[in-house]
């Protein structure tokens, strides 16, 4: 059994009856939407798609208070480092690995990634995505990322069990192309992630979640904040 709750944009925490599980993308300090702090938070592992502040957000510090493992691509593995975690794991695009808490791929996504502190511009590596495994179960969370073909080969490599996708365009795929990125990577279930965080992502979720009924397979499950699914 696998619990999926979201946490306003692209957070969310995945866990099981035997597991603490992971927090992955943990932006809830400065999050308007988020309904947790990041001192409620008790993980073994935080994974982290990009640098950018509303994706990496509190993971130092949730690293830290639950002495979990962060897991994220190589360069912004090793700036946690420099910045004072202990358990850090780096991978890279196409490499996966087994851990305890279960099995993670990172897989592309086309965005930037950087962390920008006090208008200085840090460079951590290339943006991903994440495909993650817990016992029969199979979670892709797509990162920041624009539409891109080879979610076509995710799709017929992997039963996706959970597709959490970004719909808040601007920076990031908008319903449309989501709604074309479901058509390929077929998933059972579809949460959009991603938007009403902010003025410039605002987007009607049920309109969305009507258009892919209509036209895929897939179930489209809209989350409130704090709100979750199991599996
Ligand atoms: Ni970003
Ligand atoms: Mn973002």
């Amino acid at each position: 059994m696998l619990k999926i709750c979201f946490h306003g944009h692209s957070c969310f925490t995945i866990s099981s009856d035997d597991n603490k599980g992971i927090i992955i993308d943990p932006f809830l300090k400065g999050n308007p939407l988020a309904d947790i702090e990041p001192q409620d938070v008790d993980v073994e592992a935080v994974l982290i798609t990009h640098g950018h502040d509303d994706h990496f957000g509190d993971a130092i510090e949730i690293a830290k208070n639950s002495d979990a493992l962060i897991v994220a691509p190589f360069e912004l593995a090793v700036f946690c480092q420099q910045r004072g975690v202990e358990k850090v794991h780096g991978m890279h695009i196409g490499g996966s690995h087994e851990f305890d808490f279960g099995w993670v791929k990172l897989t592309h996504a086309h965005h930037g990634s950087a962390y920008i502190e006090d208008g200085n511009i840090i460079y951590t590596g290339n943006p991903c995505g994440f495909l993650y495994g817990a016992g029969d179960n199979l979670v892709y969370h797509a990162g920041d990322t624009g539409l891109f073909g080879d979610m076509e080969l995710l799709g017929d490599m992997h039963d996706i069990d959970v597709a959490l996708l970004p719909i808040g365009d601007n920076f990031v795929m908008g319903p449309e192309d989501a709604l074309t990125a479901v058509s390929m990577l077929k998933p059972r279930i579809i949460v959009p992630m991603h938007y009403n965080t902010f003025d410039l992502i605002e987007q009607d979720a049920s309109r969305f979640q009507k258009m892919v009924e209509e036209k895929t397979n897939s179930i489209c499950t809209v989350l409130e904040p704090g709100g979750h699914l199991m599996l």
